[in-house]
């Protein structure tokens, strides 16, 4: 029995997190440029985008370009920044047929002008669309974040809008880029590196994290179907131990 058939679709994880990782050692492995690692792994999110939705995953939060990208070598930042513009551009169609909402999260104003204009003309096209929202983090990173919310929320105690003492969690969480998402119960990350990376720090507080030797531009729907079963089964033991389950 495949994967797919396998998964409790009364179980679906509300929100799927990703660390697509690994695009430069699969490139390397095949004798190219780390670029193609890249060009190769937008097929992989096609495929996972669509499985998402096929399952019926109301967001999925991908890492796409983190705050520490910007020091890898010029060239690669130029070229990683061209396929999103061209990715986006050229995916839109198949982001309506799956009636997938675009968004984004990160420092979206130090993206180049083409970029952020490319991203906003989607995000506003997609945004009817109500099967998924696809969220792209860019030039994101967690500490930067956060930092952000706790600065938007100093400025409001300062203002006189709020006092410190009501600042509690959900405030907190309101402040975040992902206000208006739940948190991920799954976050998969590939390439057999077994790290956050700056990555959703406080929404991933409950979430399971699965990790996965394969090499992002590998990665396919079935893997993300595996992924999703293996969250079941661990959600399941409900906080027994195993022995004591039916
Ligand atoms: C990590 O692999 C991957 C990235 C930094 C970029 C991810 C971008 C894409 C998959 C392409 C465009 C995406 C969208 C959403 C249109 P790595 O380069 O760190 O690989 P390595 O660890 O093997 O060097």
């Amino acid at each position: 029995m495949g994967f797919l058939e396998q998964i409790d679709i009364e179980k679906i994880p509300q929100h799927v997190a990703v660390i697509m990782d690994g695009n430069g050692r699969w490139a390397k492995e095949k004798g190219k440029l780390r670029v193609f690692g890249h060009q190769n792994g937008v097929l992989a999110v096609r495929d996972t985008v669509e499985g998402a939705v096929e399952l019926g995953v109301k967001y999925l939060t991908l890492y796409a370009f983190s705050t520490e990208n910007w020091n890898r070598p010029k060239l690669e930042v130029l070229a990683l920044m061209e396929l999103l513009v061209a990715t986006i551009n050229k995916e839109t169609k198949t982001l309506m047929n799956n009636g997938v909402r675009l968004n984004a999260i990160g420092n979206l104003k130090s993206l180049p002008e083409k970029c952020y204009r490319q991203l906003q003309e989607t995000i506003v096209k997609t945004s009817q669309n109500t099967n998924c929202t696809l969220t792209l983090a860019l030039s994101y990173s967690s500490r930067w974040e956060i930092t952000n919310a706790a600065k938007n929320l100093a400025l409001k105690v300062e203002q006189g809008e709020l006092k410190a003492s009501e600042i509690n969690e959900d405030i907190f969480a309101s402040e975040l880029n992902t206000a208006s998402m739940p948190d991920p119960e799954l976050m998969i990350r590939t390439s057999g590196e077994f790290r956050i990376s700056n990555y959703l720090l406080w929404q991933l507080a409950y979430s399971e994290l699965y990790f996965t030797p394969k090499l992002w531009p590998d990665f396919r729907r079935d893997d993300l179907f595996e992924a999703v079963l293996d969250y079941q089964k661990r959600e399941r033991r409900f906080g027994l131990t195993s022995e004591q389950l039916p």
